[in-house]
């Protein structure tokens, strides 16, 4: 999470407002997306969250799936993710680390714009089916629209002060704010399937590293971390992709439609190939 200094304090000493260490009651549906690469050293590859929807299916933002450097998505095994235990450098009994098979995301993502920011990772291990742990659950995704105002939960082990990520899992609360309220902040830069969340006075928001995480209300998650102007700036809140607009399109991502995608690129390659063959045949 990320917390501005306090308003109107002179005093230089940096003070963190309005977070506090989640719970793991609340939130055992968390995941820290790592890149295997980094996280030689258990922890320090951290470079988003997300929410386990699925004993195997991870909701995150399209952009955490993103390498922005490369411009290309990154590829499956280039990730791991790890569930149940609050700090990200702990490794304990009830850790789940697991590799991941595939992932999703619409083609429609764009980073300039950040519309359809949301993403769907299938894990190889993931959550043992028909056992309850203690430490790891699924959490269901909204169906309906969440009243204007609500308080709703973001968690994450994304930027607390200037540059560092935190070890432990925090969480914090804002409200729910309108769509118009905040299309007049943002401009044309709020799209449908975007929602906003924060105080309007600032103090309290996700920060980097936060994305992909989950924003929660009434036990179901609702969105998806996905970007903001700065972090906790006073009338600048944070922006989520909006999980009941996206609804479907998560629900119908399955590992076994992943697997159908890659059929259809052996099916273009080789049709590919077959008409290059045909056209050197024939002139
Ligand atoms: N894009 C950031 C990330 O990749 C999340 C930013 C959220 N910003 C905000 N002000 N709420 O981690």
């Amino acid at each position: 999470m990320c917390y501005s200094l306090a308003v109107g304090d002179e005093s230089i000493e940096p003070r963190i407002i309005n977070g506090s260490i989640a719970k793991v009651a609340e939130t055992k549906h968390l995941v820290s997306i790592r890149l295997r690469k980094n996280d030689k050293n258990f922890g320090t590859g951290h470079i988003c969250g997300g929410s386990l929807i699925g004993n195997n299916k991870v909701l995150t933002a399209a952009h955490c799936l993103y390498n922005t450097s490369k411009k290309r998505y990154r590829k499956a095994n280039e990730f791991v993710v790890v569930m149940g235990t609050l700090n990200r450098y702990e490794r304990t009994k009830n850790t789940i680390v697991s590799d991941v098979s595939s992932i999703a995301y619409m083609n429609t993502f764009g980073t300039d714009s950040m519309r359809d920011d949301v993403g769907v990772m299938f894990l190889r291990t993931g959550l043992p089916p028909n056992s309850t742990h203690p430490t790891v659950a699924p959490i269901e995704m909204a169906t309906q629209v969440t009243p204007v105002g609500a308080t709703c939960q973001v968690s994450g082990w994304g930027r607390t002060e200037e540059n560092t990520l935190s070890n432990v899992l925090l969480s914090a609360n804002v409200s729910l704010i309108r769509w118009r309220t905040c299309r007049s902040i943002y401009g044309s830069g709020l799209l449908d399937g975007m929602i906003c969340a924060g105080r309007l006075r600032g103090g309290t928001d996700s920060c980097q590293g936060d994305s992909g995480g989950p924003l929660v209300y009434a036990d179901r998650v609702i969105g998806v971390v996905s970007w903001g102007y700065g972090c906790a700036e006073p009338g600048l809140p944070g922006v989520y992709a909006d999980v009941q607009y996206y609804h479907q399109w998560i629900e119908e991502r399955s590992a076994g439609f992943s697997a159908l995608q890659l059929q259809q690129r052996w099916l273009w390659l080789w049709l590919g190939l077959g008409s290059i063959l045909w056209a050197t045949l024939a002139f």
